[in-house]
């Protein structure tokens, strides 16, 4: 017996252990932060991954850097019914083994002066096109696993962030409603991030403390090195999208700060700073 056939016996039993169907995975938010990272981590573990997102020239990236066949570009604006058609064709009929809710908009300030478009984007975002995309790739998807990227936004009210927290909120009961719908055909989980060093971070650091008084909550946190990297949160998804049994995946919210699940997954420190 061949080096290399021993090395494949040892091997194929892991790749077995994997909680892997056949398909595709489709991550929104692929252009940047926890979506990307979520991309990469995916095509490295041997998906094909569908990333979406409406930056054309950093998915061009995402997919020149990939495995060849690793990362598909699909460009799209998940709040366009147009776009979201797109997506569904881009997969061509392949079956959908995870879907990745990561687009998410953020507007600051507060409610009273907010421009009703600013409102409505965190709405059309974070919550319809997260049901309407999952909608749209029912039929792929069954079998398969939707993640939810939540928010402590989701129970935390905070100044200047109401938008986000409403729009959060919502989303997390559209899981729980879509789990209760669908959850015999699809497996639907929510996990939350904790604070994540990312583009949406920087933003919130940096707007004007007298319509995003958050902010102060975000750079206390950000100053006791309690950020987590995007790819740390990454490994977090490829685990809980390939390893974690079915019934276990769709159980409960998962939360990447407890630390009862960190020796299935975690390598090395959870906080940036610590
Ligand atoms: N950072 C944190 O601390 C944190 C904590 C909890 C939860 N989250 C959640 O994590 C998710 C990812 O955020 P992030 O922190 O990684 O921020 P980010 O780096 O700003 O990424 C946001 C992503 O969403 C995409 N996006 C926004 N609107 C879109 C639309 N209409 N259509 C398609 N794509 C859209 C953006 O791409 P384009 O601009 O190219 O379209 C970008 O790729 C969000 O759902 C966010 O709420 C973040």
């Amino acid at each position: 017996m061949s080096g290399e056939t021993n090395v494949q016996e040892v091997l194929a039993p892991m790749r077995d252990s994997r909680a892997r169907r056949p398909g595709v995975a489709v991550v929104t938010g692929a252009s940047s932060g926890i979506g990307r990272a979520t991309v990469r981590a995916l095509a490295s573990a041997g998906m094909t991954v569908l990333g979406v997102a409406r930056r054309e020239g950093a998915l061009a990236r995402l997919v020149a850097e990939a495995r060849p066949g690793g990362v598909e570009a699909v460009a799209a604006d998940v709040t366009s019914a147009r776009d979201r058609e797109r997506i569904v064709r881009a997969v061509d009929g392949r079956p959908v083994a995870a879907l990745v809710h990561g687009a998410g908009a953020f507007p600051r300030g507060l409610l009273a002066t907010m421009p009703p478009a600013q409102w409505e984007s965190a709405m059309r975002t974070n919550v319809d096109a997260r049901l309407w995309l999952t909608l749209g790739l029912r039929t792929p998807l069954r079998g398969g696993r939707v993640l939810f990227v939540g928010s402590d936004a989701s129970e935390n009210c905070r100044h200047g962030g109401g938008a986000y927290s409403v729009s959060k909120a919502a989303s997390a009961m559209l899981w729980r409603s879509l789990a209760l719908e669908l959850g015999d055909e699809i497996d639907f989980a929510i996990a939350r991030p904790g604070l994540v060093e990312t583009r949406m971070l920087d933003d919130s650091l940096s707007a004007p403390r007298d319509s995003f008084a958050a902010g102060e909550v975000y750079a206390a946190m950000h100053e006791r090195g309690e950020t987590i990297t995007a790819e740390t949160v990454a490994s977090f998804f490829e685990w809980l999208l390939l390893d974690v049994p079915p019934e276990e995946f769709a159980a409960a919210p998962w939360d990447i700060r407890e630390v009862g699940h960190h020796a299935r997954w975690l390598h090395g420190p959870l906080f940036r700073g610590r």
